[in-house]
């Protein structure tokens, strides 16, 4: 038996995702060619670009591929701060995931970035109004804000469009991480970024305000791991990480991979009606999330609670603490099982840590390691979720009996 209940991590490739990118490997071109082979190349990459710009509500010419999701934050967030020297501060919440925060460091560290970073709620939500007071007291020196749509970890929607609006009245740039938002809620590149919007110029070597960037990922919506996209809008100004054949705007050189991103637009016109296919996903949630608190009524559910239309989760997240265990020695026994989930949590060299995201939601050492995440995806059925549901307990029962280690002191 082998049940895959770590969709946030990767989504299985959808069959006409592997059958686009197969038949597109056998097709010879360089995009940039004159040739009628490189025009043919040409014309399958933008018909790609067309499809994926479709799917976020953008224009074509705003979708720069490239090599996943973690490229397409560095590029964003390095990108908009040096376009934007010599302003210093990039405000970011806590919580977000290791391409942004490992980023924001990195700048901090070799640029003289400096962070400010924003507080989280206990559900993980960060409060517009915060926003509006950290640029309220000086937003001159802020180079930019970055944020989730959606925490990969607790599932939490955050408030983007309306921390976009107070961004723009400041003239800030703001980019969105929405690699796992991307597939589970609608998202709409155009009305986020406010398209058109005028009087946000940032001023001189600035970038327009608002909403200018947008991360997303292939894989984490059945298509090929390797390709994502940064959505840029045409207002932002940005510096490139690569430079060389000046592809796509100049904004990210390099002979682009055709095939996959015709594997990329396989998968995302799949997405097809995503608030209906919600329905599913959050009702075999809602399955999910009431069997574990049936079967461990000590399990914590983290992040934003499920309750209804407007509820501000991704519908195929569930995140709990299970007091007393390591996350870690769940993973293992349910693993064991049959049964693939996750502690969310980065992974240094295997070796599991704990939860910096439930850290930034004021949540002690001991909670932040012992949380798992089990997330669903288009192929999860009802049957997955009873098998998990009859796996847990015994997993729970002995992983309560191996206890915390003492590697890390527990408060
Ligand atoms: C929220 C979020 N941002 C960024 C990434 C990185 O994307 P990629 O794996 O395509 O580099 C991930 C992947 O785990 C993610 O969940």
């Amino acid at each position: 038996m082998s049940i895959y209940l770590d969709h946030a991590a990767t989504t299985p490739m959808l069959p006409a995702a592997i059958e686009a990118y197969v038949d597109a490997m056998s097709v010879v071109g360089n995009p940039a060619s004159i040739h009628s082979q490189g025009q043919n190349a040409k014309r399958m990459l933008e018909e790609a670009r067309e499809t994926v710009a479709r799917s976020v509500g953008c224009d074509p010419i705003e979708v720069v591929f490239t090599g996943g999701g973690t490229e397409a934050i560095n590029l964003a967030l390095k990108g908009l701060f040096w376009a934007r020297a010599p302003r210093r501060r990039i405000l970011v919440p806590g919580g977000e995931h290791h391409a942004t925060m490992d980023t924001v460091e990195w700048l901090e560290n070799h640029d003289g970035a400096e962070p400010g970073w924003l507080p989280l709620d206990r559900a993980g939500r960060v409060d517009p109004a915060r926003v509006a007071d950290a640029l309220g007291t000086g937003a001159e020196d802020v180079a930019l804000l970055s944020l989730l749509a959606a925490n990969n970890e607790v599932g939490t929607l955050q408030p983007v469009a309306e921390i976009g609006e107070i961004a723009a009245v400041h003239g800030i740039p703001v980019h969105i991480d929405a690699v796992s938002a991307y597939g589970q809620v609608p998202i709409d590149f155009r009305a986020l970024s406010g398209a058109g919007r005028t009087g946000a110029s940032g001023g001189a070597g600035g970038s327009a305000g608002g909403i200018v960037a947008l991360s997303l990922s292939a894989h984490k919506i059945g298509g090929p791991v390797g390709i994502g996209a940064l959505v840029l809008s045409r207002r932002a100004s940005i510096v490139p990480l690569i430079h060389g054949g000046g592809q796509q705007r100049q904004v990210r050189s390099g002979t682009q991979d055709v095939a996959a991103a015709v594997a990329f637009a396989a998968a995302a016109s799949a997405l097809g009606d995503v608030p209906a296919r919600n329905v599913h996903l959050r009702a075999l949630r809602d399955r999910l999330i009431a069997g574990v608190l049936a079967v461990v009524p000590t399990a914590v559910l983290n992040g934003a609670a499920p309750d209804g239309p407007d509820e501000q989760r991704l519908p195929g997240n569930a995140h709990f603490t299970f007091p007393g265990c390591e996350g870690e020695s769940l993973l293992f026994l349910l693993d064991a099982a049959g049964i693939s989930v996750s502690t969310g949590s980065a992974c240094q060299a295997g070796i599991p840590e704990p939860s910096h995201v439930l850290r930034a939601m004021g949540r002690s050492e001991a909670e932040a390691r012992s949380a798992l995440r089990i997330t669903l995806g288009r192929d999860s059925t009802g049957a997955d979720v009873d098998a998990f549901l009859a796996a847990l307990p015994a997993a729970h029962a002995q992983a309560s009996r191996a206890g915390m280690n003492d590697r890390v002191p527990t408060r």
